[in-house]
This record gives C-alpha cells, sequence and structure tokens, in this order.
C-alpha cells in the first residue's frame, strides 16, 4: 500500500478530492490531505511518509524532495511544472510529471474573460469596446494558446500565432495567421495573450521594447505566469503610455504600485485563477491520481518530465 499525498496550498474542488480519494482507494492505497497550508514546515512534516505527491502550484524544492524519504513520483496537476525542482527529483530517483491538457479550457476561458472585463473599463459603466474586430496574437500555441484562438475566433476576433515549435501549415488550416517573430505579433496585435512557460529563457523577456511596438489602446494579456514579464518594463510602459492596459491571473510582485498608479488600466486576480474551476480540478487532479496508480502498477512514465 503506497501513500499519496494531495499537497495543495491552493485546494482543488471537493468533487475533485472525493474522485481524487476513489482512485487512491480502490487502487489498495492511501490518501493523505494537506490543503490550504501555510507553512512551508508543514509540507515538510506531510511528506515524510508520501511514496507519491500530487501537487498544483505548490513548491516541490530540494528541501522538500530530500525530507520525502520514501518518495517515487510527484505529479504537478496541470501544466507549468517550474514549481517543482527537476533535477534535485532526478537526483533522488523520484519521477516528476505534469498534466498537460486537462486544465487548459479554465485557463483559456479566463483568458478571454480577462480581455471582455478590460475592454468594458473593469464594468465601471463607462461604455468600453469590443472584441470583435480586434487582432489577437497568441504567444504560445500550445494547449491553452489553441483554445484561446479558438474561442476568440467565436467573438470575430482575428487571430495571429507566434510558436517556432508549431508549423505554419498547422496554424493556417485552424484558421490561425502564423507570425515569424515575437516582434511581428506584438507590434501587429491589439491583444497579446501569453502561454509561453517560464524559463530560464523566457524569464524576464517580455520587455520594454517589446511592449512599446504594440499599437495604440494595447493589452497584454498574462495567464501564463508573472516571472516571463520584466516588471520594470512593465511599470514604465503603463507609465509611459496611458493607452497601455494589463491583465492578469496572476499578481506580479509590483502588484500595489500597479494598483496605486494605474486604475483602471490594470488589474490581477489575487491568487492564480486561471485553472480554478470544477472541471478543470477534476481533469488534472483524477489524471494526476490515475498516472500515480498506473506508475506503481506498470512502471509507466508517460508525462515524465525529468530525465
Ligand atoms: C498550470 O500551470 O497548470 C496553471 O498555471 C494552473 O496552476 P494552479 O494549479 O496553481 O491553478
Amino acid at each position: 500500500m503506497k501513500k499519496i499525498l494531495v499537497a495543495t496550498e491552493k485546494p482543488f474542488a471537493a468533487v475533485a478530492v472525493a474522485g481524487i480519494r476513489e482512485i487512491v482507494e480502490k487502487s489498495g492505497n492511501q490518501l493523505l490531505l494537506l490543503e490550504k497550508y501555510t507553512e512551508k514546515q508543514q509540507l515538510l512534516d506531510a511528506v515524510k511518509e508520501a511514496d507519491a505527491i500530487i501537487v498544483r502550484s505548490d513548491v516541490i524544492s530540494r528541501e522538500v524532495v530530500e525530507a520525502a524519504k520514501n518518495l517515487k513520483i510527484v505529479v504537478r496537476a496541470g501544466a507549468g511544472y517550474d514549481n517543482l525542482d527537476l533535477e534535485a527529483c532526478t537526483d533522488h530517483q523520484v519521477v516528476a510529471m505534469n498534466t498537460p491538457g486537462q486544465n487548459s479550457n479554465a485557463v483559456a476561458e479566463l483568458a478571454l474573460g480577462l480581455m471582455v472585463y478590460c475592454a468594458r473599463n473593469f464594468y465601471n459603466g463607462k461604455s468600453g469596446s469590443e472584441l470583435k474586430g480586434k487582432k489577437l496574437g497568441i504567444h504560445a500555441y500550445g494547449n491553452v494558446g489553441k483554445l484561446v484562438a479558438h474561442i476568440a475566433k467565436g467573438f470575430g476576433m482575428t487571430v495571429y500565432a507566434f510558436d517556432p515549435f508549431v508549423k505554419d501549415e498547422v496554424m493556417k488550416s485552424e484558421g490561425i495567421i502564423p507570425v515569424d517573430s515575437v516582434n511581428a505579433l506584438y507590434s501587429t496585435c491589439d491583444y497579446v495573450s501569453l502561454h509561453i512557460p517560464a524559463t530560464a529563457e523566457t524569464k524576464k523577456s517580455i520587455n520594454y521594447d517589446l511592449l512599446n511596438t504594440m499599437p495604440k489602446g494595447a493589452t497584454l494579456v498574462n495567464t501564463a505566469r508573472k516571472e516571463v514579464i520584466c516588471e520594470e518594463s512593465l511599470l514604465k510602459i503603463m507609465n509611459d503610455r496611458p493607452d497601455f492596459k494589463y491583465v492578469s491571473d496572476v499578481a506580479p510582485d509590483c502588484v500595489a504600485e500597479l494598483t496605486e498608479k494605474f486604475a483602471g488600466r490594470f488589474y490581477a486576480t489575487p491568487k492564480k485563477m486561471g485553472a480554478q474551476t470544477e472541471e478543470a480540478n477534476v481533469n488534472a487532479g483524477l489524471a494526476a491520481a490515475n498516472q500515480i496508480v498506473k506508475f506503481f502498477e506498470t512502471g509507466c512514465t508517460t508525462f515524465k518530465v525529468n530525465k
């Protein structure tokens, strides 16, 4: 019998936890639950006996991996795994996985929701603008980017995308206009929706020079990671360009300054909210539980992200 810990500082919906419990217990294993923890020590204590861990954006650092003496597998129930110390996992023969695609629709819907919210002046009663006829740039045409593009076409937006890993023909066949550089994307589009992961290459890559190529009245939508934005650049562009707007489902470090200085052009949800739907919690949570059970039963390492 394996001990499978769900450690979620931002909990799954109850229905998702019930589904995870069923999978874990039906396979003869035990579920441990640590939700809404506030101190790292609580996580360090909880992982001590765990053979497997399911997390969301919870940070699985080397310290956590080393405290989890029995750990064999950690699954990030979601897409971005920048919260897992992959090197530490590999060093300790721990398999790290994600559940790609499982929460994408929730994130995509929120990206469009943020665009509408912004275009309508955050519902302050003044007349706003429509998405129809506007140009939307998808920065990275992966699971979420594709869905954002699809929904945006329903709004009547013209959709462009930049992704060096996706062939132009694929985008064209899906009604998307491919562009061959980030600069071309930003200088063309009224809205840019970010869907790049946070990596050494992408961190702080969304900078002033790039943002300043965007047309008058531009809006940047970030449902990716705060780390991909150069925050000094963000503050500067918001300051230099009273027409520029920024909306996100993740508050940047400079949230207080943005809120104070740029009310009416800035909004961020207090916690990362893109994937916070019952459906996404169920899809990602159950996928994570199933991947763990399959790993223990058959050794299957599909969706492994470390070496
Ligand atoms: C992801 O990478 O899957 C999303 O950012 C969701 O993160 P969350 O599970 O913390 O909501």
